[in-house]
């Protein structure tokens, strides 16, 4: 996208050289949570496409997603419900594993959060290898709920997440404000 409303968040994300690790180039969104015109334009943006796409609930991914998802979703009137690393939510949960350059990782969803007729739309701040937005694609479709899409704030396209969440999104949207 190259309009005004990703110039204005573009300029509210921060280049942090060297972070978490050397070599690393992290993109810091605090700038922009604390700027309220910035953060309420990415919000009224994401309950926007919430709306378009029919969306029934919003999926955040922990952890920079709940911020960015939560506010959408009750700007939007539709529920919030969290994907977490595995072994923070006390209910019954469901879980999907995925593997990382070293190693493998889990998220979990409280299932029953979700109804087989919600239409789920996903949000977060990075896409960047997309194993995390994919395995979010996977879990919820095991839940029963349909996907209606996912929304990042940004895309890293270096990284080429995007051809296999689109692969596990089967024809919904990928979209980066
Ligand atoms: C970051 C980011 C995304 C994910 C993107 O989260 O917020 O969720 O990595 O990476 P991927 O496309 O390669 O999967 P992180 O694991 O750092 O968690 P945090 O938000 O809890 O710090």
């Amino acid at each position: 996208r190259a309009d005004g409303l990703s110039e204005l968040l573009l300029s509210r994300i921060r280049d942090v050289p060297d972070h978490p690790e050397p070599g690393v180039m992290f993109k810091d969104i605090t700038p922009l949570l604390a700027d309220p015109v910035a953060f309420a334009a990415l919000t009224d943006a994401l309950a926007a496409r919430c709306a378009e796409l029919g969306a029934t609930k919003v999926v955040g991914l922990e952890a920079r997603g709940f911020i960015l998802g939560a506010p959408a979703a009750v700007r939007a009137g539709v529920g919030f419900v969290p994907v977490r690393k595995a072994g923070k939510l006390p209910g019954a949960t469901l879980g999907q594993a995925y593997d990382l350059e070293y190693g493998s990782a889990e998220i979990e969803i409280h299932a029953e959060d979700l109804r087989p007729e919600d239409r789920v739309l996903v949000v977060d701040d990075v896409l960047a290898t997309g194993g995390t937005a994919e395995a979010s694609v996977h879990l919820l479709r095991r839940s029963g709920a349909a996907v209606a899409g996912v929304s990042v704030l940004m895309e890293l396209g270096f990284l080429a997440g995007r051809t296999r969440v689109e692969a596990a999104l089967e024809g919904a949207p990928l979209d980066a404000l």
